[in-house]
């Protein structure tokens, strides 16, 4: 399993539901999870692995406990505005602000099947809101004011050569 950069064309797809989850799956999710360790990220969704399905794998403590592995997240409610700085494993060499939610409400599914909602602020939130675009081909990149995009055409005409 490897880490797709940008300018990788699966960044930008939809990625679909999963329907059922399969022994594969369950494989190719702790592979996923054991990379985001791996590269020092705090999440990692479908996408950016090549598999243009809806799982994502996050720890935002670090502290590698407690559920993990989500299947098909969904953001239910968000509420208030944050401002914070953002960076993305698909783009090495690039953080910027971003504007977000501060509260999220996530429904998603455990591996092993069971039906979580979690409530999530802060760099929670933040996280799950990144993730969750990118399951909609989504990067924070795409998201930033004008002047903001101004200032990373560099790296990112570097990272496309
Ligand atoms: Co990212």
């Amino acid at each position: 399993m490897k880490l797709k950069t940008y300018p990788d064309p699966v960044l930008q797809k939809r990625a679909v539901p999963l329907r059922s989850i399969t022994d594969a799956d369950l494989d190719k999710l702790r592979k996923m999870r054991d990379l985001m360790y791996e590269l020092g990220g705090i999440g990692l969704a479908g996408p950016q692995v090549g598999w243009s399905s809806r799982v994502v794998v996050m720890d935002t403590d670090g502290r590698g406990e407690g559920e993990r592995i989500f299947i098909n997240p969904k953001i239910i409610e968000s509420d208030g505005m944050a401002e914070d700085q953002e960076g993305c494993l698909s783009l090495p060499g690039i953080r910027s602000t971003v504007v977000r939610a501060e509260k999220v409400v996530v429904v998603a599914y455990a591996e092993d099947g069971k039906r979580l909602e979690i409530d999530a602020e802060g760099l929670q939130a933040r996280a799950w809101q990144h993730e969750i675009d990118h399951l909609n081909g989504v990067l924070f990149i795409d998201k930033l004011p004008a002047a903001a995009q101004m200032n990373i055409r560099h790296r990112l005409k570097e990272l496309s050569s």
